[in-house]
């Protein structure tokens, strides 16, 4: 048996005794991350450690993306210098949302996120070339896991205790000539993070329900 073999099969036991322990999530987890969490638009002038944003990617790091790819990056807006370069490519109503949040977070994705994948993605020492010579393939790749992730991300903020605004309320051609010129890194939304002024939220809007959305055939 080789070394990777080997890995496979300690994999398989683990899921195997993971899933045998029947496990669903708790009404009070269902609650924090789902069904009771609002998006927040105003802050309690309180910080946000890095050992909490450190927690948080590495409970988002573990989302599904396709191959693996993880191309998401991020940039956390914290000091007023970083604040003052980010708000010229806000619209006017997203600006007081993040001046007064303690971490604007970029959620942006990195077009090259196939030079990782010998790392990332071992199983098929190939995998680059997809990419490589192909930049519809890698923009569609990248945008779509790195979408994902910032979904993840947004959700294991929330189960870290930290209350999240999301934005796509801004010019990304600002953000990324301000933040990513002459990289492979284009910008795609931004989260507010911190602890939350509960009195600055709004009337939960309406979600679709099952029969609207889905379809059993
Ligand atoms: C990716 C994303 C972009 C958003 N952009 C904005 C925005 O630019 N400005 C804003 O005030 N709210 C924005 N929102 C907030 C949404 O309107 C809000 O999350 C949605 O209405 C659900 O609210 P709830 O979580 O309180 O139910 C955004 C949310 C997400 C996830």
């Amino acid at each position: 048996m080789t070394d990777t073999d080997a890995l496979d099969q300690e994999a398989r036991s683990a899921a195997a005794a993971f899933q045998s322990r029947g496990l669903t999530a708790d009404q009070a987890t269902l609650q924090l991350i789902f069904t009771q969490a609002r998006t927040h638009y105003g802050w309690q002038d309180r910080d946000v450690s890095e050992e909490t944003l450190r927690a948080l990617y590495d409970i988002a790091k573990m989302g599904p993306t396709s191959m693996n790819q993880q191309p998401m990056r991020v940039i956390f807006v914290r000091s007023d210098v970083a604040k003052d370069r980010l708000e010229p490519a806000l619209f006017d109503a997203n600006r007081p949302k993040m001046r007064s949040a303690p971490v604007t977070a970029i959620i942006a994705y990195d077009l090259n996120f196939w030079e990782e994948l010998p790392h990332v993605f071992p199983p098929n020492p190939g995998a680059q070339d997809i990419f490589k010579n192909n930049a519809t393939a890698a923009q569609v790749n990248a945008f779509r896991n790195g979408t994902l992730q910032g979904a993840y991300f947004m959700l294991a903020a929330r189960a870290v205790g930290l209350d999240v605004g999301g934005m796509s309320g801004f010019d990304n051609g600002k953000v990324d000539e301000e933040f990513f010129h002459g990289t492979s890194l284009k910008s795609n939304f931004l989260v507010n993070l911190g602890y939350a002024d509960t009195s600055k939220i709004f009337r939960r809007l309406p979600r679709l329900d099952f029969d609207t959305v889905c379809e059993t055939i």
